[in-house]
C-alpha cells in the first residue's frame, strides 16, 4: 500500500483517486474548490469511444490523427481509442446516466468526426453528470481523504528529483507540506490566460506551473485550441459543437452563410478552422459576434438536448428557438502540458499527470472533439495501473524540438520566468495578462506580437511563492504560463493546427514536431515547519 496525493477533482482526479482505493492505496484529494468543481463539470457535447456497430478503433484513431494536424504520437492516440469505450462502460458503472434513445445509447455527431459516435447524458450536460457520479463514488471510498478548498502552490522534490508531495495552501490560509510516495496531478487547464475564456475560475494552470517548476517537461504550450462558439455575453458559456452537429449554421451580419465558402465540411470542419473563420468574420463585421441560427432545430429539440444552453440562452435573454444567437470564439482547451509517456508518467520519478494537465500526445496540434474526458479517463485509470511498476520516467516516444527560453531574441531569460518573487516594479496584473494574451497569443498570432508580449511578461514581476492568497499564487502561475506559451508561440514558426501565425502562414512538414521546454534545475523549496503524511 503506497501514500497517493491526487491534485484536483474533475474526471481524471476523481477516477483516479477511486482506481487507487480500490487498489489498496492510502488517498489523499486535495482541490482548490469544492470537491464538484472543475472544468468537467461544464463540458457540455460529451464523450467520444467507438462504441457503435458502424464504427471502429481504427476510425477514430484516424479521425484524432487527422484532426491533431501531424503532432499526434500515433501510439497514445491507439491507447485513448482502444481503451476508451471499456472507460465508458466503467462510467456507466460508477453510475453515470448516458442518455438513451429508441436505438439504445443516444449518440451524436460533432466537427472532424466521420460518424456518429459522441455518447451524452442530461442532453448537454455531460460533464455535470460524470462529475455528480464520480464526486459520490468517492464520498462512497473510506480510503480517500479529501480536503477542498486546498490549492497546489508548489510540489515537493526529493534530492534525487523524485516528486515526494506538494506544498498546499489550505482553507486555514496556512500553508503546509503534504508527504505522498507518488502524485497525481489532476488540475485541468488554464482558460484563465485568456480574456474569453469557456473554462470555470479555477482553471488557472496550477499544476502546468508547478510541475515546471519542480524541473519536469512541458510540451506543446504553443497548441491552445480555442472553441468557436461561445454566447457573446459576460461569461462567455459555451454552446457545444452537438448543436451545430444538429444542423445549426453560422451566419454573418448579412445573414451569409459564410462557413460555405471556408471549408467542404461547412460549419462541421475541424474546430480550428472554423474558430479561425469567424475571427476573420468578425474582423470584418468591426468586431461583431458572428450569429448562431439554431432556429431550423425547434423549439422542442433545442430545450430537451440542450436544456444548458438554452438556459443560457433565456439568462442572457434570449430565445434561441426564435432568433440566431451572438457566437465569438473563447479559450477553451490547452492541448499542451505536462509531458508523459502512455502510462501518465512525467519526466519526474513518482509524477503522474492525467487529463488537461498532462500533454499525453493524444491531442496534437488540435484536439477532436469530446476527446477529452475520454482521456483523462484512459490515463487515469493508466497512473493508477502504473502505480506498483518500478518507476521509469515517461518519455516521448518521437522526435522534439528543444526550446531553449534563453535563446531566443527578446525574451526573458529563465531567471526571470518562475522567479519566485519579483523585484522589478511592475507586479503581474490579471486582467492585464488576460488582455495582452487574448491579443497576441489568441487565435490569430504574428511574430511582432508575440515579441512584443514578451518584452512586456518579462517586465512584470511574480507574487512571491509564501502567499497566503489564493488570487495571488494563481497570478504567479498565469504569468509563467504565459511566458512559457509565448515563448513557444515564437519558437514554432510555422501555421499548424490551432497555432496560427500570419507571419508564417504554412505548414512546415519538417516541424512536425512536439516543442518541450525544461527548467535546467528545480526552485529550492522551503521545507514547512508542519510536514503531513498523506
Ligand atoms: C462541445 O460540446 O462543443 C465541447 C466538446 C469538447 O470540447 O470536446
Amino acid at each position: 500500500m503506497a501514500s497517493i496525493l491526487v491534485i484536483g477533482s474533475g474526471l481524471g482526479g476523481l477516477l483516479a483517486a477511486v482506481r487507487a482505493a480500490d487498489a489498496g492505496h492510502r488517498v489523499v484529494l486535495v482541490t482548490k474548490s469544492q470537491l464538484s468543481e472543475s472544468n468537467t463539470r461544464y463540458a457540455q457535447g460529451g464523450i467520444a469511444a467507438a462504441l457503435f456497430l458502424d464504427d471502429s478503433v481504427d476510425a477514430h484513431v484516424l479521425d484524432t490523427l487527422r484532426a491533431g494536424a501531424g503532432l499526434c504520437d500515433p501510439a497514445a492516440v491507439r491507447v485513448l481509442c482502444e481503451e476508451g469505450p471499456a472507460r465508458v462502460r466503467d462510467l456507466i458503472r460508477f453510475g453515470v446516466d448516458f442518455d438513451r434513445d429508441e436505438s439504445g445509447v443516444a449518440r451524436g455527431l460533432e466537427a472532424a468526426h466521420s460518424r456518429s459516435r459522441v455518447v451524452h447524458a442530461g442532453g448537454d450536460a455531460t460533464g455535470a453528470a460524470v462529475e455528480a457520479a464520480l464526486v459520490a463514488t468517492v464520498r462512497r471510498r473510506t480510503a480517500i481523504e479529501v480536503r477542498e478548498h486546498t490549492m497546489l502552490v508548489d510540489l515537493l522534490t526529493a534530492d534525487d528529483g523524485a516528486v515526494r508531495g506538494a506544498r498546499v495552501l489550505g482553507p486555514d490560509g496556512v500553508q503546509r507540506n503534504l508527504d505522498a510516495d507518488a502524485v497525481i496531478l489532476a488540475t485541468g487547464g488554464a482558460g484563465a490566460l485568456y480574456k474569453h475564456t469557456t473554462n470555470p475560475s479555477v482553471a488557472t494552470g496550477d499544476g502546468v506551473a508547478a510541475a515546471w517548476r519542480a524541473g519536469a517537461s512541458v510540451s506543446d504550450l504553443e497548441f491552445y485550441q480555442f472553441h468557436p462558439t461561445a454566447l457573446a455575453v459576460p461569461g462567455t458559456p459555451l454552446v457545444s459543437e452537438a448543436v451545430r452537429g444538429e444542423g445549426a449554421v453560422l451566419r454573418g451580419s448579412l445573414g451569409e452563410r459564410f462557413m460555405l465558402a471556408e471549408h467542404p465540411d461547412a460549419e462541421l470542419a475541424p474546430r480550428d478552422v472554423v474558430a479561425r473563420a469567424i475571427a476573420r468574420q468578425m474582423e470584418r463585421q468591426n468586431g461583431a459576434p458572428v450569429v448562431l441560427d439554431a432556429t431550423g432545430l425547434g423549439h422542442e429539440l433545442l430545450e430537451t438536448r440542450f436544456p444548458t444552453i438554452t438556459a443560457a440562452c433565456r439568462t442572457a435573454g434570449l430565445d434561441w428557438a426564435a432568433e440566431a444567437i451572438p457566437v465569438a470564439p473563447a479559450a477553451h482547451y490547452w492541448m499542451g502540458g505536462v509531458e508523459t509517456d502512455a502510462w501518465a508518467r512525467t519526466t519526474l520519478p513518482g509524477l503522474f499527470a492525467v487529463g488537461e494537465v498532462a500533454r499525453t500526445g493524444a491531442h496534437g496540434a488540435n484536439r477532436l472533439a469530446s476527446n477529452s474526458l475520454l482521456e483523462a479517463a484512459v490515463f487515469a485509470d493508466r497512473a493508477v495501473r502504473a502505480l506498483d511498476q518500478p518507476w521509469r520516467a515517461g518519455t516521448l516516444p518521437h522526435s522534439r524540438i528543444e526550446i531553449s527560453t534563453i535563446s531566443i531574441h527578446g525574451l526573458p531569460n529563465e531567471t526571470a520566468i518562475g522567479s519566485p518573487s519579483g523585484d522589478l516594479a511592475t507586479l503581474v496584473d490579471r486582467p492585464t495578462l488576460q488582455h495582452l494574451l487574448w491579443h497576441s497569443a489568441g487565435v490569430h498570432r504574428s511574430g511582432l506580437g508575440l515579441a512584443a508580449a514578451a518584452a512586456t511578461l518579462a517586465e512584470w514581476s511574480s507574487p512571491a511563492a509564501s502567499s497566503t492568497s489564493v488570487a495571488a499564487l494563481e497570478d504567479r502561475n498565469l504569468l509563467d504560463l504565459a511566458r512559457l506559451l509565448v515563448t513557444a508561440a515564437l519558437a514554432r514558426e510555422e501555421s499548424r493546427g490551432a497555432h496560427y501565425r500570419s507571419d508564417f502562414t504554412e505548414t512546415q512538414p519538417e516541424l512536425a514536431q512536439s516543442s518541450s521546454q525544461a527548467r535546467s534545475q528545480s526552485l529550492e523549496l522551503v521545507p514547512a515547519k508542519e510536514a503531513i503524511a498523506c
